[in-house]
């Protein structure tokens, strides 16, 4: 098994159906259907939005810290057969927050289940582009108590129409706490959405950056200064981003001398794990040995980890 660092993973997004119907069942919460088949039969997606939707209505079954800590051990035990040494993990506590969930209970089951995990671990608050920069801002401010908790902010959810700058001021916010700066770009969205969260965001990492490809200044731009990437295979396919595996343009990202890895985004959807992904690229595109050594490598540069950390899993 190849060790890798994971540094797009959404947490939200690990939540299997058998792990759906057992906390449905353990908090009196309501399900269309407990029906396994039915269940997965609804994880068809034309787009982002349509993953997004389901997404959003499974996540009111998550609702104590007992909760958090068994979807995040679940996660983690996972992601080490999967070969995982370094997970930073994405979460989206506006969505607990609209549920009731008090962010105490959130951070504590999360945080709870990274202590007694073998894998090296970290936390990034996601904020949901599409309820807009006031909100994001409300939520920042909700979480500092918990500073000590999570080490950056990403931007996730739908894309296209809710571009980066007006986060701009949040982003600050959180750099002046210390905070690392990531964002989805480029998934969707175009080139310009990718060059908006470098200039104006200070993002440090870009999630997806796929659509960079289409300018060839910014791909310059990105291999000069070593942005990495965190390129998601199979949620590309799942979510019609690209028509079939073997279009994907990470091989030619490679190429270009770019600092790509391979992220699983929401495993539980989108059918696989990074050990599944890393296989897809072996086996529907071609990928070599080397090429994927390489992917995993780039995971340890573009991770947030400690240098000596970093050197131990190299
Ligand atoms: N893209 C954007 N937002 C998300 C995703 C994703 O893949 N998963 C959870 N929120
Ligand atoms: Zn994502």
């Amino acid at each position: 098994m190849l060790p890798t660092a994971e540094l797009h993973l959404h947490i939200e997004g690990t939540l299997e159906p058998e792990m759906l119907v057992e906390l449905a069942a353990r908090n009196g919460v309501a399900l269309a259907t407990s029906d396994l088949d039915e269940l997965r039969a609804k994880y068809d997606f034309s787009d982002l939005q349509s993953f997004l939707d389901l997404y959003y209505a499974n996540l009111p079954v998550l609702r104590t810290d007992q909760d958090f800590y068994d979807l995040t051990s679940a996660y983690l035990a996972r992601a080490e057969r999967a070969g995982v040494r370094r997970a930073e993990i994405f979460f989206d506590p506006q969505v607990h927050l609209g549920n009731g969930v008090p962010l105490g209970a959130v951070f504590e089951g999360i945080t709870g289940a990274f202590q007694n995990s073998p894998v090296s671990t970290d936390l990034i608050l996601c904020f949901l582009r599409d309820l807009g920069p006031g909100a994001a801002a409300e939520t920042l401010r909700k979480a500092l108590p918990f500073r000590e908790r999570f080490i950056g902010v990403g931007l996730d959810s739908a894309e296209v129409g809710h571009p980066p700058a007006p986060f701009a001021e949040v982003y600050q916010q959180a750099a002046a706490e210390g905070l690392h700066r990531v964002a989805h770009a480029g998934e969707e969205g175009g080139p310009e959405y990718v060059r908006d969260a470098l200039d104006v965001l200070g993002a440090e990492r870009i999630d997806h950056g796929i659509r960079a490809v289409e300018d060839p200044e910014l791909v310059a731009r990105l291999r000069d200064e070593q942005v990495p990437l965190t390129v998601c295979p199979l949620s590309n396919v799942a979510l019609r981003v690209v028509d079939r595996l073997a279009d994907h343009v990470l091989p030619a990202m490679l190429r270009e001398g770019l600092l790509v890895c391979v992220n699983s985004d929401d495993p539980a959807y989108f059918g696989g794990y990074v050990d599944d992904n890393f296989a897809a690229l072996r086996g529907d595109l071609g990928m070599t040995d080397e090429q994927l050594a390489l992917l995993a490598r780039n995971s340890f540069d573009a991770c947030f980890a400690p240098d000596e950390e970093k050197a131990a899993w190299k």
